[in-house]
């Protein structure tokens, strides 16, 4: 199969690893190659780790990076077969990409997002192939976590939706259907937690360290909600809540005004190297 991915961030490059693994062809698409080639570097450094484990071999690490193709051109989207968007989770900016990628790709062509909250019926409906829009929602990080939502918009077809299904599994991942809801399942329940964690420090509940250990020690989370958060990255965190907010029209999604000024700040979290913690 020929892959296309939008985004060589960091959900972008975890989709790119796992689909070259698979053996598809996958172009990697960002704004500018050194962006694209710093997260190449990354997913070779995670590689050869996997080698020295014992996990992979060589081989399989030559033939994934041989799978990857760096792209800074869209039209390179007119040889695929599914293109899978990782970008900024903003409305607008989702809806450009689509409208040109409608115009680029062939009609048989998917167009799946991998919006963590975004109503996917709204993306299609920029499209002229609304039944070929589709969410395909990955997990951070990606070649860890086994989780894909698969989110159909309201004119999604049985057909684009067994696909997705059929490449999810072949990519040993578990798909889990979920309706076209803001943030499905995994944000609508994860994202009330961080944004309480954060509240909790904004009212001097605890420290920043002592709020994530209570969840990890306590309920066995493996990293604690402030950490998860500057891992998610807290611009998308803010999204996420933003669209919930918007779209249920109910005040348990406000965002923490502490969220608000950090991302005001750029302290995204670890993308940034600082957020809740700092990382070098
Ligand atoms: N990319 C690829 N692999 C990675 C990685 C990365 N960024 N980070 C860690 N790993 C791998 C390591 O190489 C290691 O692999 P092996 O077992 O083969 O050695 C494995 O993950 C475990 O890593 P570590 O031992 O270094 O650390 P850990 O035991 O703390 O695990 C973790 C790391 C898997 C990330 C774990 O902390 C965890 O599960 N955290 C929570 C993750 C989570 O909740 N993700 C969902 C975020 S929400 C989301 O994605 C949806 C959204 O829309 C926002
Ligand atoms: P990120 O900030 O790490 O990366 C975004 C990438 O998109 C950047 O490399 C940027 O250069 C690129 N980009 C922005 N606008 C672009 C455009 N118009 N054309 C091409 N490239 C463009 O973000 P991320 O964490 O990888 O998140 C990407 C998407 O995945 C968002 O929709 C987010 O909600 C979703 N998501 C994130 C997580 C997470 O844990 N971070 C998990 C699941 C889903």
């Amino acid at each position: 199969m020929n892959v296309m991915v939008i985004g060589a961030g960091q959900m972008g490059g975890g989709i790119a690893q796992v689909m070259a693994a698979a053996g598809n062809k996958t172009y990697l698409y960002d704004v500018s190659e050194e962006i694209i080639a710093k997260r190449i570097d990354f997913i070779t450094s995670l590689l050869t780790k996997n080698v020295e484990k014992g996990k992979l071999t060589d081989g399989q690490k030559a033939d994934t990076l041989a799978n990857l193709i760096p792209s800074t051109s869209l039209e390179d989207a007119a040889e695929c077969d599914i293109v899978i968007e990782a970008i900024v989770e903003n409305m607008e900016v989702k809806s450009q990409v689509f409208r040109e990628l409608d115009r680029i790709t062939p009609e048989s062509c998917i167009l799946a997002s991998n919006t963590s909250s975004l109503p996917i019926t709204e993306i299609a409906a920029v499209t002229n192939r609304p039944d070929k829009v589709i969410g395909m929602h990955f997990m951070n990080p990606v070649p860890v976590m086994k989780l894909v939502e698969i989110i159909r918009g309201l004119a999604t077809s049985e057909e684009t939706y067994q696909a997705v299904r059929d490449l999810s599994l072949s990519l040993n991942k578990v798909p889990v259907e979920v309706r076209d809801v803001p943030g499905f399942i995994s944000n609508r329940v994860l994202q009330i937690m961080i944004n309480e964690a954060i509240y909790c420090l904004y009212e001097n509940v605890a420290s920043v360290e002592d709020i994530d250990s209570v969840m990890k020690l306590g309920m066995n989370h493996p990293m604690g909600p402030l950490q998860l958060a500057d891992f998610i990255g807290l611009d998308t965190v803010l999204a996420i809540m933003e669209v919930m907010h918007e779209g249920y029209g109910d005040s348990k999604y406000r965002p923490c005004p502490l969220l608000r000024q950090y991302v005001k700040a750029g302290w995204l979290g670890k993308k940034a190297g600082i957020g809740f913690y700092k990382y070098s």
